[in-house]
């Protein structure tokens, strides 16, 4: 007695029809659709490559290009039914394109498995996705230029331990931002560099028997090349590991910048405003007006942490090759290319406008004794070894912390009582002013520094 047609793409050697639990437990169509995009894209190049070496007739290959698009077209408009049944997105795929145009619908998948299939959709979809987070990267980058060239003139306190230690630029702290942007901008550089080599015609882990023009498709995909080992090639997914571990890291720095951003909003400190469009209020408390942006970049640092160590988990004593295990990889890698972009849109479009109070950030980098290692470079210029001068200035300032007033608020005679060879020009050193010029090195904090810095900085992100 024969069986009748399966409805499942694999259902051939099955005689009973899959638990409907297990068929949603393991479907990923929900979450997977989201590859329609590229999946069709490598369909079509894997069909004009079939095509090239004759395995698909040119009248074929035409119907499946012509399928493929109507698919897409379904999808974009929101006709194209899902179906939990066909597992996930690329039999749903097929299954209709083979609807839609009968019998060369079921030649697409020649020398092809879902294992490669799906290996060469996150890296399609990834590199995309990537490029997309450079850019939103670049925009702040350049939107921190602009505020650090209004701001090359601003004094604030700079902090250790935050504790005020020296006096800074507002311009150099931007630029410090930059800095740790573009080291995120270069590592999603390479993370594609490694990621952008095709497992397309690994099939399902042992290579095909089919004579592939792996090279031909590799180019219409524009991947570098395409995989050197099979077995390799549809079980890696260090890309996807690379990538939240590199978004990890750029989270990081945006929680860092939160941080400072919500203790410089704080009545305490008010050195900025942030716009009101980016805060919210109290249901409770109506003088309350809440950094709510920076307090979410700052919490959501923590999921995804939590995606890359699920990444790590997954992969941890996988044996080659392909495992139903790496389903799993598409929630974390989406929720973390969902967040790290919201994250970055949000900044690059808030940090570039706030207001800031510049009179606070001064008046603030009065206090604490900003520049108490000036007066001892100061010394140091009149010939005292750097540890005494360091004792000295100690002593002046445990006497200024008694009467209550800064070093630039005593009399030379007061000074001078610290050390004879302090005279009148000391109080030059002793402004903030005086001490953020002196810093004129290249990497410094003086404004002509900073401008400099800006200058270069523009360059790098042309
Ligand atoms: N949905 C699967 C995934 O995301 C596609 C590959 C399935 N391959 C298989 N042999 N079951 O990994």
């Amino acid at each position: 007695m024969t069986k009748q047609s399966d409805s499942r793409m694999w259902g051939g050697r099955f005689q009973e029809q899959t638990d409907a639990f297990v068929e949603a437990f393991t479907a990923s169509v929900n979450f997977d659709q989201r590859l329609a995009l590229v999946d069709v894209q490598g369909s079509i190049a894997h069909a004009s490559m079939l095509n090239r070496i004759g395995i698909l007739t040119s009248e074929e290959f035409d119907s499946i290009i012509q399928g493929l698009s109507k698919v897409l077209q379904e999808i974009e408009k929101g006709d194209f039914k899902w179906s939990v049944q066909l597992e996930d997105v690329h039999m749903n795929i097929e299954a209709r394109l083979t609807q839609l145009i009968g019998d060369a619908g079921k030649k697409l998948h020649t020398g092809r498995s879902r294992n490669d299939q799906i290996a060469t959709d996150i890296r399609l979809y990834l590199r995309d996705e990537i490029q997309a987070c450079q850019q939103l990267i670049r925009q702040f980058q350049q939107g921190l230029l602009d505020l650090a060239e209004t701001h090359a003139d601003t004094i604030m306190p700079g902090f250790t331990h935050l504790q005020v230690a020296q006096p800074i630029t507002f311009g150099h702290h931007l630029l410090a931002w930059f800095e740790m942007l573009e080291r995120d901008h270069g590592r999603l550089a390479d993370c594609v560099k490694r990621m952008n080599i095709m497992p397309l015609g690994s099939a399902a882990l042992a290579g095909t028997s089919y004579p592939l023009d792996r090279n031909y498709t590799a180019e219409l995909l524009e991947f570098d090349a395409p995989s050197r080992n099979s077995l390799d090639a549809v079980s890696d997914r260090d890309f996807a590991i690379e990538f939240c571990a590199d978004a990890a890291i750029c989270m990081t720095h945006l929680s860092r910048m939160a941080e400072e951003m919500i203790v410089w909003s704080s009545a305490q400190f008010n050195f900025i405003t942030l716009s009101d469009r980016y805060c919210t209020g109290s249901s409770i408390m109506p003088q309350k007006k809440n950094p709510d942006v920076p307090e979410l970049v700052r919490g959501k640092v923590g999921r995804v942490n939590g995606h890359l160590i699920s990444l790590l988990t997954l992969m941890k004593s996988q044996p080659l090759a392909y495992n139903k295990d790496n389903q799993e990889d598409k929630e974390p890698l989406f929720d973390t290319l969902d967040t790290l972009q919201g994250s970055l849109r949000a900044f690059a479009d808030m940090v570039p406008n706030i207001q800031v109070n510049k009179e606070a950030m001064y008046q603030a980098a009065k206090q604490g004794f900003a520049t108490a290692t000036d007066l001892a470079d100061y010394l140091v210029n009149k010939g005292l070894p750097f540890r005494d001068a360091h004792e000295v200035v100690g002593n002046a300032v445990a006497f200024a912390i008694e009467q209550n007033k800064d070093l630039s608020e005593c009399s030379l005679q007061e000074l001078q009582y610290f050390h004879t060879t302090i005279e009148q020009d000391v109080f030059e050193v002793l402004t903030l002013e005086g001490s953020v010029n002196a810093r004129n090195i290249l990497g410094g904090t003086a404004p002509e520094q900073v401008r400099l810095q800006i200058k270069q900085c523009r360059k790098l992100i042309e």
